[in-house]
């Protein structure tokens, strides 16, 4: 089997799936992984990783949500015979302290970085795509969003520019070899001045609110996420009060020689596809 695959884990989520479509176009041949994706691939059974790290040349890692699994995952990927690894991470991994965030992400950095093969870590800010993708989507369409967050703000990156990022990174053996990409947005907004970006373009009434964590932690479980999940979430806005992801970074740019896509073009985009009205 040929070793120019892109093996490409949390393929069918929010940054995998634009990642493997940016592939295709280029032509790179592209294994597609998951749970629900053309390759099957589960972080909680490691009898089916070899399969789908044979004949690999490259992955875009999305960490598993638990710390465990990543340092196994790593050692197989070299004694398969991959040589570069591209991992998703969050924005200032130094600066989390013992916030209790981020362990899954930290876990797996510990793991690439401390690997023998060539390794690019990927930093993001708080997707804009978590207003209409992920958790914040659902509380918008019902016209209030309440955070444990106030006057901090935060620059929003892009997904498409996370995406755009991996995949320059991953067309361009060695350049990258063992630097730390810090991806935010160009501007740094409040979640109230996002929500009301959000309910100007899309022409819906739309509060944020804010609460304390605790209060937080509460709605989701009554929400029905898994209580560890909400606690971890909780600490996320915890640890971002503190101010560490608070600052524009120019990592896109330095990759992509671009600067990075603003929340408002964003907004404008998701809001004309209707993603806040159901439509
Ligand atoms: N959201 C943000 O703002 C943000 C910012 C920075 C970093 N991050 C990090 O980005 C990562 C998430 O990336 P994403 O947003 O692109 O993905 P996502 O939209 O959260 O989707 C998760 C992906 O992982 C797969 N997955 C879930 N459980 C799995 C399992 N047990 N085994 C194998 N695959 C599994 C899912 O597919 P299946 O269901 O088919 O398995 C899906 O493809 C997390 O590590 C998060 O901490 C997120």
């Amino acid at each position: 089997m040929s070793n120019d695959n892109t093996l490409v884990l949390g393929a069918t989520g929010k940054t995998g799936r634009r990642v493997v479509a940016r592939l295709r176009l280029r032509g790179t041949p592209v294994r597609p992984a998951s749970r629900s994706g053309q390759v099957p691939f589960d972080w909680s059974d490691p009898s089916g990783w070899d399969a789908a790290l044979t004949g690999v040349d490259a992955v875009y890692l999305v960490a598993p949500q638990v710390p465990g699994p990543a340092p196994d995952f790593v050692a197989r990927a070299e004694a398969a015979g991959v040589r570069r690894l591209v991992l998703l991470s969050g924005r200032a991994a130094d600066d989390w302290g013992d916030s209790g965030f981020g362990l899954d992400m930290l876990s797996a950095e510990e793991a690439v970085r401390g690997s023998a093969l060539e390794w690019t870590v990927l930093r993001s800010n708080n997707f804009q795509q978590n207003f209409d993708e992920e958790l914040w989507h659902a509380p918008l369409v019902a016209g209030e969003l309440a955070l444990p967050a106030d006057a901090v703000p935060e620059p929003f990156t892009d997904v498409e520019d996370v995406a755009d990022t991996a995949v320059r990174v991953l067309a361009e053996p060695g350049k990258h070899a063992g630097r730390i990409y810090e991806l935010s947005g160009p501007r740094a907004i409040t979640f109230a001045e996002a929500v009301g970006m959000i309910s100007s373009a899309s022409g819906l009434p739309m509060t944020y609110r804010t609460i304390s964590p605790a209060e937080y932690t509460r709605n989701l479980v009554d929400d029905g996420v898994d209580e560890d999940v909400a606690h971890h979430v909780s600490a996320m806005f915890v640890m971002m009060e503190r101010g560490p992801l608070a600052t524009t970074t120019d990592g896109i740019d330095t990759v992509l020689g671009r600067p990075p896509r603003p929340f408002e073009e964003y907004v404008v985009r998701a809001a004309a596809a209707g993603a806040w009205s159901g439509r």
